[in-house]
């Protein structure tokens, strides 16, 4: 399950629901930094589930590792640093709606919750984040999310290594050069993905860059896939292409505003029971039998390819 945040503007289940049925499928929940619900009760909701964490990245090193201990006292196996998202792109549909739920105290869970920042904020606000709620979202905002100061760059991926002793994942990786890069700094896997297109308008999909990537890396990292999985046969292109595992955001986040936990999970169950009977279609006997020669690239009238 793709890390989604803010998940209780869709249902009140929120990340505990979706976490919890998470678990009871089977399938790895990765808990965004940007949630409704913070680490620890994300984690108890999962319970002996595998989970996931999803990192966007703080400036501020202190809080770095506060977030990063946390997340390995409850039982985070892998650490995903989500790199395409360092600030927000402009999104027109939201500044419409005045949708900014993170400047509201909504989604910045993860930082309320947290002692280096609580400690932070009264040390330099002077106050409570209880007192003030909508400029605490702005002091935790500006360390996540603004464009303002350095930011972070490959080296910094060292710091990472430092502080988290299990599997270090890049998210949204979608040129060969950031996968060698990637492939360099010493993690163990990365995400092809343009954020579900949510990013840069008119980005490339991130299909047409996984078999480039998966022949330059593929031997090195393991290679995850995201943006636009939909169907079972979005999964067995993707496997065949050589994704090692696909990740899911929007069907099951649709399911969960339509009808709370239940809701995502008959969504991912129908998208297990499609991928099953795909597989069983193409003569594959499992996950296992993806490979190229399954595929035919056909180019249909009209078709417009990225060339260059
Ligand atoms: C509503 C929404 C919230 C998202 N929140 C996050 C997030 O907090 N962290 C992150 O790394 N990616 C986030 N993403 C991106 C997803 O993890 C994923 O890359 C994308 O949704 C995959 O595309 P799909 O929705 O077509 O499956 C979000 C996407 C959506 C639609």
């Amino acid at each position: 399950m793709a890390p989604i945040g803010v998940q209780a503007i869709y249902h009140n289940d929120k990340e505990l629901g979706s976490a919890e049925i998470a678990a009871s499928l089977g399938i790895p929940y990765i808990h965004s930094t940007a949630a409704t619900s913070s680490i620890e009760e994300v984690a108890s909701a999962n319970g002996s589930g595998h989970r996931w964490f999803q990192l966007y990245w703080p400036k501020d090193n202190e809080l770095t590792k506060s977030l990063l201990s946390r997340a390995k006292e409850n039982g985070y196996e892998v650490l995903v640093v989500t790199l395409d998202t360092w600030t927000l792109a402009w999104r027109p549909s939201d500044l419409d709606n005045g949708y900014v739920p993170f400047m509201k105290g909504v989604g910045t869970q993860n930082g309320f919750s947290d002692p280096v920042f609580q400690e932070k904020y009264r040390r330099t606000a002077g106050k409570e984040i209880e007192d003030d709620v909508v400029a605490a979202s702005s002091a935790w905002n500006a360390d996540l999310f603004s464009s303002q100061g350095d930011r972070h760059t490959w080296e910094d991926i060292a710091f990472l290594r430092n502080h988290w002793d299990g599997p270090i994942v890049l998210k949204g990786i979608q040129h060969v050069d950031d996968a060698l890069m990637a492939v360099r700094s010493g993690v163990q896997g990365i995400v092809v993905s343009n954020h579900g297109g949510r990013q840069v308008d008119g980005a490339i999909a991130s299909l047409e860059v996984l078999p480039e990537i998966v022949d330059a890396v593929g031997d090195k990292l393991a290679v995850l896939f995201d943006s636009g999985i939909r169907t079972g046969s979005d999964i067995v292109k993707a496997l065949c292409l050589g994704a090692k595992a696909v990740l899911v955001g929007r069907p099951w986040v649709y399911g969960l505003g339509i009808a709370g936990k239940k809701g995502a999970q008959d969504v991912l169950l129908g998208l297990l029971a499609d991928l099953d009977l795909t597989l069983g279609l193409a003569g594959l006997q499992g996950v296992q039998d993806c490979k190229r020669a399954v595929l035919r690239k056909v180019a249909y009238g009209g078709d417009v390819h990225s060339a260059y």
